[in-house]
């Protein structure tokens, strides 16, 4: 095979919630929630992904359920490398004899140490050679944007620790934020808003399926509602609660107002002729969080600005990195990667 030298060529998009795996040639080889189950006593990694996912929130005490990524960025490098460890070993990439080179999405803002930390840990499970690729032009390139031209195209990856403005030409980002307010701050806005006005606690997988299937940006035409079950703070008993779509469009607005704050600085900040093409080319969103109901008419309301959801979102960057592991030669992984 050629290029078997080298060995394969890997697309990895490790998000706060979600962690996919792209191998080039065979596709998207995983799809699983970032979250690992550990051994309290030993720190022991016991599951991985949706195994881990499945006891959240109801393991027992001798086993705690970690996010090993916070707002987009490693929070603990051990946990994290085990976890992708655990998810590359499933693809039959990772052995004594195989060698295999990353492409790896980034947030935009980026520490010298946080960009060391994910090089650091994507080289400790074997790879050979690491690339870091900025994930919105990714999310752009992954959702079919024609991000080469010298147009000016805005694009808002909404994931769930992070949020990344970008306006790109040129396959490059001209003007960029990266705010760490995302669709966890959503979850964490309906729990508190729960509890305060029904001193009713919600654990934060209830608080996320209240989000999906009543939350709103904008008011709805029909009515939304859903009962959930949490634990009373009154009397510690567990209790029924039903919320409706106007609760829980007042329980998103900061959240909501925060990403609207982060993507109008953008646009002031954009150079003029860019600003320009935005009123034809739009705002494409990305990222499981523009699936929020209305976000993008509400995009649409606050700047007169044309905004509209990928296809899918979720799989946006994912896309993207496999479209450029296909285009990269040898000399761009020496001129990009971090070799040792
Ligand atoms: N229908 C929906 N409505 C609202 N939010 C949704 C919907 N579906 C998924 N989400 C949210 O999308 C988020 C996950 O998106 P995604 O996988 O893009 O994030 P991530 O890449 O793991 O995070 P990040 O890029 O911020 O590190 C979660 O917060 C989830 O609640
Ligand atoms: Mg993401």
């Amino acid at each position: 095979m050629i290029g078997s030298f080298y060995g394969s060529r890997i697309g990895i998009d490790m998000g706060t919630a979600n962690t996919l795996v792209h191998i080039d040639g065979q596709g998207v080889a995983v799809k699983e929630p970032s979250l690992v189950t550990v051994r309290a006593g030993t720190g022991e990694i016991e599951a991985a992904g949706r195994a881990a996912e499945a006891g959240a929130g109801r393991t027992p005490r001798k086993l705690r359920t970690v996010r090993p990524i916070r707002h987009g960025m490693i929070s603990d490098l051990t946990l994290c490398e085990g976890m992708l460890n655990r998810f590359l070993r499933r693809t039959d990439t990772l052995g004594i004899f195989r060698r295999f080179r990353v492409a790896i999405a980034v947030p935009g803002e980026l520490t010298e140490v946080e960009r060391l930390a994910i090089v650091e840990s994507v080289r400790n499970v074997g790879a050979s050679e690491v690339l870091l690729v900025d994930q919105v032009l990714a999310a752009a390139r992954g959702a079919g944007l024609p991000i080469d031209e010298p147009r000016g195209r805005m694009v808002v990856n909404i994931g769930a620790g992070i949020t990344d403005i970008a306006v790109i030409s040129m396959a490059n980002t001209v003007q960029t934020r990266t705010i760490a307010v995302a669709g966890d701050d959503m979850d964490t806005a309906v729990a508190a808003y729960v509890r305060g006005k029904y001193q009713v606690l919600v654990g934060e997988r209830t608080a996320e399926r209240i989000k999906i299937q009543v939350g709103s940006a904008l008011p709805v035409a029909e009515p939304l509602t859903v009962i959930v079950k949490g634990r009373c703070l009154v009397n510690g008993i567990p209790r029924e609660v039903a919320l409706c779509e106007r609760e829980i469009r007042e329980a998103l607005s900061v959240p909501v107002q925060h990403i609207i704050m982060g993507i109008r600085e953008v646009l002031e900040q954009a150079p003029p002729e860019l600003s320009a093409d935005l009123v034809e080319t739009g705002i494409l969103l990305t990222g499981g969080s523009a699936l929020l109901r209305n976000l993008d008419r509400r995009i649409t309301a606050e700047f007169g600005l044309p905004a509209s959801v990928a296809q899918d979102p979720l799989s946006s960057v994912i896309a993207g990195l496999a479209h450029q592991l296909k285009r990269l030669r040898s000399r761009d992984w020496r001129r990009f990667g971090h070799p040792s």
